[in-house]
Order: C-alpha cells, then sequence, then structure tokens
C-alpha cells in the first residue's frame, strides 16, 4: 500500500492568479481547458500532460508544460515560474488500465494527489481534484448515498476514497482548499475515453456511426450512473465558484447525478436514430467492477450546497453525441 506523509512546510509567495490543468490531453481536460479558456482567457490557462499529442490543439493554441504529476519540484517550478493560483488536477489512471497495473494506479493516483496537495499547500493554491462512483463498492446501496459506507473493490476506487480523505486532510491541517466531485461516467466526443469501464457509453457512438455495430464489454442489464459532458463541465465550475462557507463536509467529493441507463436502453436509444444499427454485448473483466458500483447517486448535498442539477437526460445526450460526432 502506498504510504503518504504530511509535513508541514511554511506558505511560500501569494498565490498567482493563472490556472494549471494536469491530464490536460485525457477526455475531461480536452474539455475543461477549452472553458476554462474562453472563461478566463487563453494565456492564463496552462494544460499540462506527461504525454505530448502532436494532433492536440492544446500545444499550439496556448501554453503548454510537459509534466509529470509525479514530479513534485517540476510541478512547484510551473507553479511559481507561471504564477499559477489554482489547479485542476486531472492526471490520473482510471478503472480498466488501472486494475491491469495497480502499483502504476497507486503511484499515479495517490503519488500525483499528494504532489498536488503539497504544491498547494506550499504555494497557497485552491485545488479541484475530481473523485469518481468508483469509491464505492458493492455494500453500497444501488441508489448510493453521500454518506454511503465506501468500501471499493477495485484499487482505483481505493485511491479514489484515498484522494478524498487526502482532500480532506490537507483543508483539516493546512487550509488548503481543495474541492471534488465524484464523476459517474462521462459521455463526450471531443476525446476518446481513457481507459475506464464507463468506456463503453463513448465508444458505442463511435463505432455506431462509422460501422452500424458495437461489440459491449458489459451485459445489456448493466445499468450505472452516467453524465454527458456539459453537465459535467458545468458541474464542475460551478463548485469551483460555490463560497466556501456554503460547502459542508462533502467537499472533497459530491455525488452528482446525471442520467442512469442500461447498457441496452443507450443501445436501443441508438438504434431509433441509426438505421440498422446492432449491438452484441460481450461482457469481459470490465464487467465485476461496473457490478461493484451503484445504478445511481443520491446528490442532496450537492442540490442544497452549491445548486446542483443536471440538464442532460438520456434523449438529449444521444442526439448530442450523435449531432456532434456527425458534424466534426
Ligand atoms: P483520461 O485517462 O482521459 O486522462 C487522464 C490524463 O492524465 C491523460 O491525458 C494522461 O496522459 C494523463 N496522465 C497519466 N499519467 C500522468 C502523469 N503521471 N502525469 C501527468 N499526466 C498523466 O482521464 P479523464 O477521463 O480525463 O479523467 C480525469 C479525472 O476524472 C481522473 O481523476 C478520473 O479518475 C476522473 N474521473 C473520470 C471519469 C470519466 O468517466 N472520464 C469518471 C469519474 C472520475
Ligand atoms: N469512468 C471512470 C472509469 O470507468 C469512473 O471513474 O474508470
Amino acid at each position: 500500500m502506498f504510504k503518504y506523509r504530511l509535513i508541514p512546510s511554511p506558505r511560500m509567495a501569494p498565490p498567482g492568479d493563472k490556472i494549471l490543468v494536469t491530464g490536460a490531453l485525457g477526455q475531461i481536460g480536452t474539455d475543461l481547458v477549452e472553458e476554462l479558456r474562453a472563461r478566463h482567457g487563453t494565456d492564463n490557462v496552462i494544460a499540462s500532460d506527461v504525454r505530448e499529442m502532436p494532433e492536440h490543439p492544446f500545444l499550439e493554441d496556448g501554453p503548454f508544460r510537459l509534466l509529470s504529476v509525479l514530479d513534485g519540484d517540476g510541478m512547484d517550478a510551473v507553479v511559481r515560474e507561471d504564477e499559477v493560483g489554482t489547479i485542476y488536477h486531472l492526471a490520473a489512471i482510471l478503472s480498466a488500465t488501472g486494475e491491469k497495473d495497480p502499483d502504476l494506479c497507486q503511484r499515479v493516483n495517490v503519488g500525483g494527489m499528494t504532489n498536488v496537495l503539497e504544491t498547494a499547500m506550499n504555494n497557497d493554491l485552491r485545488v479541484y481534484a475530481p473523485s469518481s462512483i468508483a469509491v464505492f463498492g458493492p455494500d453500497a446501496s444501488k441508489i448510493a448515498a453521500q454518506n454511503s459506507p465506501l468500501n471499493p473493490t477495485t484499487t482505483y476506487g481505493e485511491t479514489k476514497r484515498t484522494g478524498e480523505a487526502l482532500a480532506r486532510e490537507y483543508l483539516a491541517n493546512f487550509g488548503v482548499d481543495c474541492r471534488g466531485i465524484r464523476y459517474p461516467g462521462l459521455v463526450s466526443w471531443k476525446a476518446p475515453a481513457g481507459g475506464g469501464t464507463t468506456d463503453y457509453a463513448v465508444e458505442i457512438f463511435h463505432a455506431a456511426l462509422e460501422k452500424g455495430h458495437y461489440e459491449c464489454f458489459v451485459g445489456p442489464d448493466t445499468r450505472l450512473p452516467m453524465m454527458y459532458i456539459d453537465d459535467a463541465i458545468r458541474a464542475t465550475l460551478e463548485l469551483m465558484d460555490a463560497p466556501a462557507e456554503s460547502l459542508g463536509s462533502s467537499r472533497a467529493g459530491y455525488n452528482v447525478s446525471g442520467i442512469s441507463f442500461s447498457a441496452l436502453e443507450l443501445a436501443d436509444s441508438i438504434a431509433e436514430r441509426i438505421d440498422g444499427f446492432t449491438c452484441d454485448f460481450v461482457p469481459d473483466g470490465r464487467q465485476a467492477y461496473a457490478d461493484s458500483w451503484p445504478d445511481t447517486v443520491d446528490d442532496s448535498a450537492a442540490q442544497e450546497e452549491w445548486g446542483w442539477k443536471a440538464e442532460y437526460d438520456l434523449d438529449a445526450m444521444v442526439d448530442a453525441m450523435i449531432e456532434s460526432i456527425s458534424s466534426n
């Protein structure tokens, strides 16, 4: 098990007002950086990732730093040189990839989170660090409550539970303002999904439009909490805009509900819009991870504390995905 330490150190220079996004070339970062740059100005939002992608617009359209979240000194240097005041910490290894390499998953997810919180503590930064519905295990109710016991059966889920615990500890001990959302499975079209169990809900659209057929790696009755990307980005920004006084003990990982549908309901909804689309269900090892997660979540705390309400239902999401992929 990864060990982490809390070492108090003095606050350094006052924070700048720029934003650093880690893991920016991934599924969420690709949408979030665009929205942050529209809000704050391109030069004020520094995209970073451990990899470079020649075709990715962030490498040419605005500031980009090649940065591993495992390099704490490098992160600290970027924060100081670029006068960063807030980190959106998206770098992680997701569930399907993480269960294949649990050691890497622990190092990147827990080690990266620790480096971000240390950097935040030393430079007086605000932090956004997402959690996941994967913090829940099979003992959680199928409508998971905010305060359900967190007994994940995946390594990925354990790292997310630890991330929430770290965020709470750095808030309590060092006053670091770190906020997070337990994202459901996110459905988006600008970037491919990054190695998670919920990737079928993204892949199915591309396969339907390109081949008219999809082989789904979970069974037809698999029902999970999901959310369209526009709702997820809005939730992220609304949480970060919320006054600190309004946030309670769920600050490190709010449940947010979006859409709950089975894999068959998703396939049927696509088939209603794409003539001749067919889907076979051939569950693989990812079925067990999906089965360990809830069907949906109770998001009363997010509603009450910062006014969360999703806009996209299944029909609206399927329409948006088909239209966006077709026209791009
Ligand atoms: P993703 O896999 O698409 O992107 C992650 C990015 O992190 C990648 O670009 C990768 O290159 C980068 N990365 C990996 N190791 C790194 C390292 N050592 N240093 C710097 N960058 C590194 O993931 P995503 O879907 O964009 O997820 C972002 C965050 O949201 C993660 O914390 C994830 O756990 C969480 N989340 C995502 C979903 C979802 O459905 N996408 C759901 C719940 C939670
Ligand atoms: N979508 C993510 C995954 O499947 C959940 O955190 O890994």
